[in-house]
């Protein structure tokens, strides 16, 4: 049978105390509601609805194309709120998935098993439940005599006896579609919040008769909901793990997992080696036999085969293979780095080019620059690209040697093969194969420092 899902996702998330709803924090990079999507997309869902309400535009500006969405203008409770997903769905008969968006750490497989129970017990609800040491907080899963699913109660409705419960709602279930939204049309708002439950259609079922089953899930750390941010650096710590483990399972080497953070959506080949200390971001792509690390940042990064990187930040840019980089470069956004590269430490380079066995060993600013191939650039050296008002390029030609501490001042242009001498501040164009210098010549005069050092009076 066909299986859709609803996410519930309109609530504002009070206690995260933030500008921005809750689903949109982040969890290794991604937002939390992202997770939930990705888990419904992987246990084969086809068409996803998400309920959105507070802040609306930005919630459905985060989510994308794929999947529907119903608006929730006023939050009067879950029940509500899968209701508002009804239009969406009028012409799907087969199963429903509901799923609140800040559960990140749900996988597939559990909401397999959820839906696989529901369909072989021809259930028309199944709710996903958990044992929890501490219940505080959720729903309490009432069972009757003979253990089968009664009621739900909420925290804040439950008697002493029901609180003592250990067996909790997970707020994920699946639901025939036939008769789902008229029920929910009939669940009232008389409890402790003033709210429709959604957890009372359960009550309603089994007094229709309805059948009703619970899953009990194995794993409680997925269905963790994120209230606050405290459960939101849990989520990420147990997601983070799940990350590392991933990709040390692919051949990746990481010294130390307690201090190595890398987001789900970046990619490393195998015998790479990650360093302690290190964050590896966004849509980073790392490829084979590289060492990243220690105490490096990568963010939107494109790295070949066989790189180093030690104590560097790479932001938004390109780097080829058998480059190496640090200790204690900066490499700014759009920068495309050629093979065996030597960028080394306290270099910054930004928006720049540099060709395949160029070399910026130490010391340098290379901004808005074209640097060609084999091209050497000496200790100290800068691009002076910004001239109060705009910024200009600067061109180095394959095979050109700058000397030390040299300053090209954009826009210039330095020819292939040409020689610059150490310490000249370059502001016109050198020829192909030339010699540019632009210092003042050394003048030595005999004596005179002697005859200005005085001997020390007693
Ligand atoms: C809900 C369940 C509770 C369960 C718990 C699991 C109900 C009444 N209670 O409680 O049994 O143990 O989840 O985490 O369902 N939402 C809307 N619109 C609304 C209200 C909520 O979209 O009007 C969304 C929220 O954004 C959130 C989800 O529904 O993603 C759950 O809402 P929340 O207020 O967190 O419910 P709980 O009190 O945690
Ligand atoms: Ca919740």
């Amino acid at each position: 049978m066909e299986l859709a899902a609803v996410v519930l996702a309109a609530g504002k998330g009070t206690r995260m105390k933030s500008k921005t709803p809750k689903v949109l924090h982040q969890v290794c990079g991604l937002p939390m509601i992202s997770h939930v999507l990705q888990a419904i997309k992987d246990a084969g869902v086809k068409k996803t609805v998400v309920v959105v309400g507070y802040q609306s535009e930005s919630v459905t500006q985060a989510l994308g194309t794929e999947v529907g969405i119903a608006v929730q203008k006023e939050q009067l409770g879950t029940a509500h709120a899968l209701l508002q997903a009804e239009k969406q769905l009028k012409d799907f008969s087969g199963n429903i998935l509901v799923v609140c968006g800040d559960t990140p750490l749900i996988t597939a497989q559990t909401l397999n098993e959820l839906v696989n129970l529901h369909v072989n017990k021809e259930a028309s609800a199944t709710v996903l439940t958990a044992q929890l040491e501490d219940p505080t907080g959720y729903g309490r899963v009432i069972r009757d005599e003979n253990g089968r699913v009664a009621k739900i109660v909420e925290q804040k409705d439950a008697a002493a006896d029901e609180l003592l419960i250990k067996e909790i709602n997970t707020g994920i279930y699946c639901f025939k579609t036939d008769f789902l939204f008229d029920s929910l049309k009939n669940i009232s708002s008389e409890n402790a919040q003033g709210e429709y439950y959604l957890t009372d259609i359960i009550q309603h079922y089994v007094q229709e008769g309805r059948p009703v089953c619970a899953q009990v899930v194995s794993n409680v750390a997925e269905i963790q909901g994120i209230n606050d941010r405290r459960q939101l650096a849990e989520a990420e710590a147990i997601l983070r793990k799940r990350v590392l483990d991933k990709l040390m399972a692919g051949g990746v080497t990481i010294i130390d997992p307690a201090t190595t953070f890398i987001d789900k959506t970046v990619e490393i080949g195998f015998d790479t080696i990650i360093y302690p200390f290190s964050i590896i971001e966004g849509k980073t792509v790392i490829g084979t036999d590289c060492v990243i690390g220690p105490q490096s940042r990568l963010v939107d990064v494109q790295i070949g085969n066989d790189v180093k990187v030690l104590n560097s930040v790479i932001l938004n840019s390109k780097i080829g293979d058998k480059v190496t980089i640090g200790p204690y470069a900066y490499i700014r956004p759009e920068t495309v780095i050629g093979n065996e590269v030597k960028v080394g430490d306290f270099v910054e380079i930004k928006k720049s080019n540099i060709g395949n066995y160029s070399k910026v060993p130490h010391l340098s600013y290379i901004g808005d620059s074209i640097i060609g191939e084999r091209v050497n650039i000496g200790a100290g050296t800068i691009t002076c690209n910004y001239d109060g008002v705009a910024k200009h390029i600067s061109i180095v030609e394959d095979g050109a040697f700058i000397g030390s501490n040299t300053n090209l001042v954009a826009p210039v242009k330095v020819g292939a093969g040409a020689i610059i001498g150490a310490g000249s501040t370059i502001t016109k164009n050198v020829e192909p194969g030339a010699l540019g210098v632009a210092r003042s010549r050394q003048k030595n005069i005999e004596d005179w420092a002697f005859s200005k050092r005085q001997p020390k009076k007693d």
